[in-house]
């Protein structure tokens, strides 16, 4: 499902990245990788490296020597090839349960929004701690559970119309901004987060839908029953609507962190 579908391509991941347009303040693109004091000596591994979203703030500039993007799905790597003429890039597919690295070779490994995809999230911290080099930083990124909660809700409360009140929750707490330092202390001696919230106006339905239609492959398999994937989208639009005639815009927050560990 995940590189079948779900990141066979980046087409969906850039639908849900277009929300942040509807930010009501500008947001850095590098905010994340700003933990890092780059002096383009490092060498720099990106696990479940999307469509480069990360290294596209450190690899043109020459902020690393060497970057290495690995993800599981041949499909994304595909859309990094833009990068790869400057020579500072290296891809490969790759499982974060079992990095093709050997021990200590990276003086930065991130795993950005990727952890809680991993079913063995201990076995990939794990790789991340051997690959990394003494000294050296380890990034993880990932989500509040509040995460757009107001979008969430309006999921769940459309599925379960749509299922006659079945449905249950749909959201996984593998990793998330509270579950995170548990499972990192488990390989490092410090794990610190830093968390970013940033409120979205959204001024009509469309934005809304588009985020959650990303979403449906993913979704579809988290009910496991048979759902009318479109009418759950029709409820959602009614839903959006009904607020932004009430309130002038449907708001909502995203929430994210990342673990800084050494
Ligand atoms: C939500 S995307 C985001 C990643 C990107 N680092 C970001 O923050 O924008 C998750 C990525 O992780 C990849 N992925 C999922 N499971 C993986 C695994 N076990 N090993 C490597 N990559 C994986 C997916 O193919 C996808 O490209």
């Amino acid at each position: 499902m995940l590189t079948g579908k779900a990141y066979a391509d980046d087409r969906h991941i850039r639908s849900r990245m277009s929300i942040y347009a509807y930010a009501e303040k500008p947001v850095s693109l590098g905010w994340r990788t700003s933990m890092i004091p780059w002096d383009g000596t490092q060498i720099v591994a990106d696990v479940g490296c999307v469509n480069g979203f990360d290294l596209r703030q450190i690899v043109p500039q020459g902020r690393c020597r060497h970057a290495i993007g690995l993800d599981l799905s041949a499909g994304m790597l595909r859309s990094l090839a833009d990068l790869l003429p400057g020579g500072r890039l290296s891809l490969v597919q790759a499982d974060a349960q079992r990095l093709p690295l050997p021990e200590d070779c990276v003086d930065v490994a991130m795993a950005m929004h990727m952890l809680y995809h991993v079913p063995d999230v201990a076995a990939a911290i794990g790789e991340l701690r051997r690959i990394t080099s003494p000294g050296g930083t380890v990034l993880a990124s990932t989500n509040s559970p509040a995460h757009l909660a107001e979008i969430a809700d309006l999921v769940d409360g459309a599925i379960s119309r749509q299922l006659g009140g079945g449905g249950g929750s749909r959201r996984t707490d593998s990793f998330t901004t509270l579950t995170g330092t548990d499972l990192l202390s488990q390989e490092f001696a410090s794990v610190t987060l830093t968390t970013l919230d940033v409120p979205l106006s959204i001024p009509s339905a469309e934005p809304v839908i588009t985020y959650v239609g990303s979403l449906r492959e993913p979704t579809l398999a988290l009910v496991r029953v048979p759902l009318d994937f479109d009418a759950v989208l029709d409820d959602i639009a009614m839903n959006v609507e009904q607020v932004i005639q009430a309130e002038g815009s449907f708001r909502a927050t995203t929430h994210m962190g990342v673990f800084i560990c050494r």
